[in-house]
């Protein structure tokens, strides 16, 4: 069995606030029947400290980057957990990188350094009474954990991997903070941490780790190029083999419509019509009446995930006979846009600002189709879900939406391969006229049975890219 340390800022079902929770949540399953047992190490934010009643202290630092912090074991899932229990970093109310009012803790730099470093003493059996084969570090709240492994020398043997989920967040912060980090002087410069004069700890794992993924084929090509690599592109593309994508996957204990507690009505690829108690429970919930296909979204509402374009188009929306069942949050201004549709279209768009993971499996499970009109999406786990629900996806030609989803052109529609609508640019002659080409089809009943079916028989399990990460971590091994 490989031992490797999977190291991350959130975990479902403990703490989530978008895919990377999604994806490290299901990671040690998907890898266990791959021969790696996985250990995760997360922040003991009060959340997942109440998550936790029996856990046990295994280790103590009087001074963790000048912090008291404890070490408690307890578990996710089957799988071992660790847990940085550091009052004076993560103790407060709020969410995991920001107060109650949505700003961004300052000391965000310090609070995952701590993590960081724990993780590479962890990881190299420097602390802790273990050594393990592997450090997985996740995004940039991880990304300080492969540079404190690789200044601490290579005798312990430990390889580390850096996985980019998103790279337009790189935690970034004044030079001024480097000497607090503890790392030697020659970790300040160009092989280092050192980024456009910065403090960069995305930059810092990208240049330490043995090897970097993201999350899908397209979007590590895309972020060779500075419209996606925001910055990091040169770096990306100086590591060029040892970057490569690996897809998500979904877990089908948590995803599955045959099982899913939380839908009003559970049903399969051949049962389809049981469905349709979902779509009543979605006109319900969201005061939706009269007829035509609901369209769903469930997102940040940011720029990233266009939902700017969208706003500009639902007036277009319900003129040409869709609805709209909206369940997210983020901008303020884009959450009042939405709001404001919803006030403009009684009956034909419903809108629901706030997080609500019940609510998003009963969406993906009474919606016809899903909206998702991303400038970038590194992998996107919306539509992989849409896909599995017969809830048909609607995306952005990019990164791993391009990967997942075959566009219902007529090629694909006469194979019968077809499993969405995909468009190019996200603009709002191109999205509108996606929204038009999936009405059109969602009129020709036999058709859109097919798409839906076509989706819910592919295969985007977790099981295909933990087998992937085990063969990488076998390579890295030799
Ligand atoms: P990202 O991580 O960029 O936000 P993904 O598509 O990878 O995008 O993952 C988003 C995850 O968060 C999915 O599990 C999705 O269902 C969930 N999600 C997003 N917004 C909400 C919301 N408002 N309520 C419930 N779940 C949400
Ligand atoms: C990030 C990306 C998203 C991806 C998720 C999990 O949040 O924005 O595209 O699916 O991470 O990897």
């Amino acid at each position: 069995m490989i031992q490797a340390l999977s190291v991350a800022s959130e975990a479902y079902p403990l703490v989530k606030t978008g895919g990377l929770a999604d994806v490290v949540g299901a990671l040690p399953d998907a890898l266990a029947p791959h021969g790696v047992a996985t250990t995760t190490l997360l922040p003991g934010y009060p959340k997942v400290l109440a998550q936790m009643p029996d856990a046990q202290v295994v280790h103590h630092w009087p001074a963790l980057l000048g912090v008291e912090a404890r070490l408690l074991a307890g578990s996710l899932g089957d799988h071992p957990l660790w847990v940085l229990d550091a009052p004076a970093l993560f103790a407060r109310d709020g969410g995991p990188y920001a107060d109650a009012s949505g700003r961004d803790w300052d000391d965000n730099w310090r609070r995952f350094a701590a993590l960081s470093r724990a993780a590479a003493e962890l990881a190299s059996g420097a602390v802790g009474g273990r050594r393990f084969d592997l450090l997985h570090a996740h995004d940039w709240q991880a990304g300080l954990a492969p540079a404190y492994l690789r200044f601490a020398g290579g005798a312990h043997g430990t390889k580390s991997v850096a996985t980019i989920h998103n790279i337009a967040f790189q935690g970034s912060v004044d030079a001024g903070v480097f000497p607090a980090l503890e790392l030697p002087p020659h970790a300040w410069g160009i092989e280092g941490v050192e980024y456009y004069g910065a403090v960069g700890l995305l930059k810092a794992g990208l240049w330490a780790a043995d090897a970097i993924t993201t999350v899908s084929p397209t979007y590590a090509e895309e972020i060779r190029r500075p419209e996606f690599g925001m910055g990091l592109e040169g770096l990306i593309a100086a590591r060029g083999a040892r970057v490569t994508g690996i897809l998500n996957g979904i877990d089908p204990a948590v995803w599955n419509p045959t099982t899913d507690p939380l839908l009003a009505a559970r049903y399969s690829a051949d049962t389809l019509d049981a469905r349709a108690a979902n779509t009543r429970a979605v006109e319900a919930r969201f005061g939706l009446d009269g007829e035509g296909p609901i369209f769903t979204v469930v997102s940040r509402l940011t720029w990233q995930k266009g939902m700017d374009v969208l706003a500009s188009l639902l007036d277009d929306l319900v003129a040409m006979g869709g609805r709209l069942a909206m369940l997210g949050s983020g901008d303020r201004a884009l959450e009042q846009a939405f709001r404001a549709a919803a006030d403009r279209h009684p009956g034909r768009i419903g809108v629901q600002i706030g997080y609500d993971e019940p609510l998003s499996h009963l969406l993906q499970g009474g919606a016809d189709a899903i909206l998702i009109p991303s400038r970038f999406e590194p992998c996107g786990l919306t539509q992989l879900y849409g896909l599995a629900y017969g809830c048909v996806p609607v995306v952005a030609r990019t990164g791993g939406l391009a990967d997942t989803v075959i566009d219902a052109n007529v090629a694909a529609l006469d194979a019968g391969v077809a499993t969405g609508v995909q468009f190019d640019g996200v603009t709002p002659q191109a999205l509108r006229g996606a929204i038009a080409r999936t009405i059109a089809l969602y009129r020709d009943a036999p058709r859109w049975r097919q798409i839906q079916r076509r989706g819910m028989a592919a295969d985007f399990s977790l099981e295909n890219s933990g087998a992937r990460y085990a063969a990488l971590y076998r390579h890295l091994l030799g």
